[in-house]
């Protein structure tokens, strides 16, 4: 995506595109998890979270194993205290093994940037490590079967808040079938770790009208984890 295009999203979404790129306060909770040794901490260690890599890496769990390029684990800080999780890896992020890396994941970056977050600083993931074919919404096995390592994920990582991005990653997440539009504006409670609902950044690369609402929800996101953070 140009520049110009980024910039007019941005600010068809409200936000002020010449915010600060300093971090808003949010101070880290626990030690990075490569300082953790094993044994000892009631933290999983680091050969936990490369064990899990690569266990994603090897997974034939579901048939998208057959289909894929390579598995898209997540990238950041796995240490975060801001957790993303969107849908599935797309083409994109098939070919690269990253997550939100197309014409999405920029638009993505950039709603970050604008909350005074860099990428590196999260952790961006999704409900599901294998692309489907043609980009079709995941299947409700494929969900299930690879739902143990986003729970392994949210274990070590135990962020302070969690971003669902989108509907499919939002109904999943929360069980439920309920449209986006009810779901989003409200803290929702995953395992006891607040959760904000999203609008997917594809989507909004769709639809104008929206985008006002998702600087909304971005919003109601800083303010849940400035008040845990009280
Ligand atoms: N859309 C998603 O939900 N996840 C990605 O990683 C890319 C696009």
């Amino acid at each position: 995506m140009d520049n110009t295009l980024r910039l007019k999203y941005l600010d068809a979404m409200g936000i002020d595109v010449w915010v600060s790129k300093a971090p808003i306060d949010v101070k880290p909770r626990l030690p990075a998890v490569d300082a953790i040794v094993d044994g000892g901490s009631d933290r999983p260690a680091i050969n936990d979270w490369n064990a899990l890599q690569t266990e994603v890496s090897n997974c034939t769990k579901c048939a998208l194993c057959e289909t894929r390029t390579q598995t898209v684990f997540g990238t950041g800080n796995k240490n975060a205290d801001w957790l993303l999780i969107g849908e599935a890896p797309g083409q994109h992020e098939d070919e690269q093994g990253k997550p939100f890396v197309g014409n999405a994941g920029q638009l993505l970056t950039e709603m970050l940037r604008a909350m005074g977050l860099a990428r590196e600083e999260v952790f961006i993931t999704n409900i599901i490590k294998c692309r489907p074919p043609r980009n079709r919404d995941p299947h409700v096995d494929e969900v299930g079967r690879c739902n143990g390592y986003l729970q392994r994920q949210l274990a070590i990582i135990q962020p302070k808040i969690i971003l669902a991005v989108g509907r499919i990653a939002a109904q999943a997440l929360l069980n439920t079938d309920m449209p986006l539009a009810r779901l989003r504006g409200k803290v929702h409670n995953l395992n006891n770790t607040p959760l904000v609902v999203v609008y997917h950044p594809a989507y909004l690369l769709r639809s104008l009208p929206e985008k006002r609402k998702a600087w909304q929800d971005l919003q109601l996101a800083m303010q849940t984890i400035k008040i845990s953070e009280d």
